[in-house]
């Protein structure tokens, strides 16, 4: 083949479906192609995957040179339900069965030990295995069709927002994927909770999809207590590293009560406007208070699920839009706000305005 030919870009098949009912024959394609060893995006209920068959640890690698993730962050394997987890992890406590039971499919990742089946650089030599059930019907569908587990990051570039649209997949790997399954903007919008359970006192590693609160009856005492880390530092834990799901603008957290907050952010918009241009990310409630032309304003909804659907795609479209910095609230820590608070603090770097 002439050198030419062999350094053409990849062509890129991008998808639609019914995000209800997909295309037997679309599915079957990417099915076939993810297990040879193909990388085909997908979507979940939480943000868009970045797949691979996860028992092939050549197509694994491929992940992370496309997302340009390092070698020591772990991936998630998907099943396509709880009789496949002995097939991706051992010595599985009645706990895991329970949650799973219960939970999957859904927005629940449990850390357990894993198979010897599952390649070292999925794993980044640990000895532990991140499993869940998606519950979409684009990744049921596409986990029956390929049959064999699939290994899925979200479809971001590494430290970028976690992609809830196709669109967001295109911007930041569309280039490096064979395969996109458009079905549209996920349901919750950010990532999966994960809970490790490898090592007798369950942990809760990442806030997600699930709250605490609907896990309370199996995991009464279960807290959140994280552990950032800067990116100097070394990471105790994977994915524990402080920035991350970040937008390219600088983000101003603001922590206090409504009317502090709010006079608070009125405040920093009369100091920047005159020479940054300014993003702001607020709820439906606080909206009407900065009605200001100075400002790029991005609708977050009215409650905790609707911020969390739309916070990723808020904060690139201000990226886009070109904005200077992002002004924005801390949420409280109830149901899903805890994860809202988890990903903003992770993209202000851990830095918050108490006021
Ligand atoms: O909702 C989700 O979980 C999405 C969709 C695509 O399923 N996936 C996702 O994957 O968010 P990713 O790679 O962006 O985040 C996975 C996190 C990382 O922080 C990683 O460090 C952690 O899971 N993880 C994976 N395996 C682990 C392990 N064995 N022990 C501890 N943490 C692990
Ligand atoms: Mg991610």
């Amino acid at each position: 083949m002439p050198e030419a030919d062999a350094e053409q870009q990849l062509k890129l098949y991008h998808i639609r479906l019914n995000a209800k009912k997909p295309s037997a024959e679309a599915i079957d394609i990417a099915g076939d192609a993810l297990r040879k060893g193909a990388l085909v995006a997908f979507p979940t209920e939480t943000v868009y995957g970045l797949g691979a068959n996860a028992l092939m640890a050549l197509a694994v690698e491929r992940i992370f040179l496309a997302k340009g993730r390092p070698a020591g962050d772990p991936l998630i394997v998907h099943i396509s339900d709880i009789s496949q987890l002995e097939t991706v992890a051992r010595e599985i406590p009645d706990l895991a069965y329970s949650l799973g039971k219960r939970f999957w499919p859904g927005p629940l990742t449990l850390v357990l030990k894993k198979s010897p089946d599952i390649p070292e650089n999925l794993t980044a030599g640990l000895d532990t295995v991140a499993v869940r059930v998606p519950d979409h019907p684009v990744a049921a569908a596409l986990l029956k069709a390929a049959d064999v587990p699939i290994a899925a990051p979200s479809a971001n570039r590494f430290s970028r927002p976690s992609p809830t649209s196709a669109q967001h997949v295109l911007e930041d790997l569309g280039d490096e994927i064979e395969l996109l399954l458009d079905a549209g903007p996920t349901s919750i919008g950010l990532e999966s909770t994960i809970l490790d359970l490898s090592d007798g006192k369950p942990a809760l590693l990442r806030p997600g999809g699930l709250s605490l609160e609907a896990m309370s009856e199996f995991l009464p005492d279960l807290a959140y207590a994280p552990r950032y880390l800067a990116e100097s530092e070394t990471a105790p834990a994977p994915g524990s590293m402080l920035k991350h799901y970040a937008p390219r603008a600088r983000l101003l957290l603001f922590h206090g009560s409504d009317k502090a907050v709010r006079a608070a952010i009125r405040a920093e918009i009369s100091k920047r406007a005159r020479n940054e241009k300014i993003g702001l990310m607020a709820s439906n409630a606080d909206i009407p208070r900065f009605g200001n032309s100075h400002v790029t304003i991005e609708r977050l909804g009215k409650n905790s699920q609707a911020t969390a659907k739309r916070l990723f795609a808020a904060m690139r479209s201000l990226d886009r839009q070109g904005v200077d910095v992002i002004l924005a609230r801390l949420p409280e820590k109830r149901g899903l706000g805890l994860a809202v608070w988890d990903r903003l603090l992770r993209a202000a770097e851990g830095e918050v305005i108490e006021v």
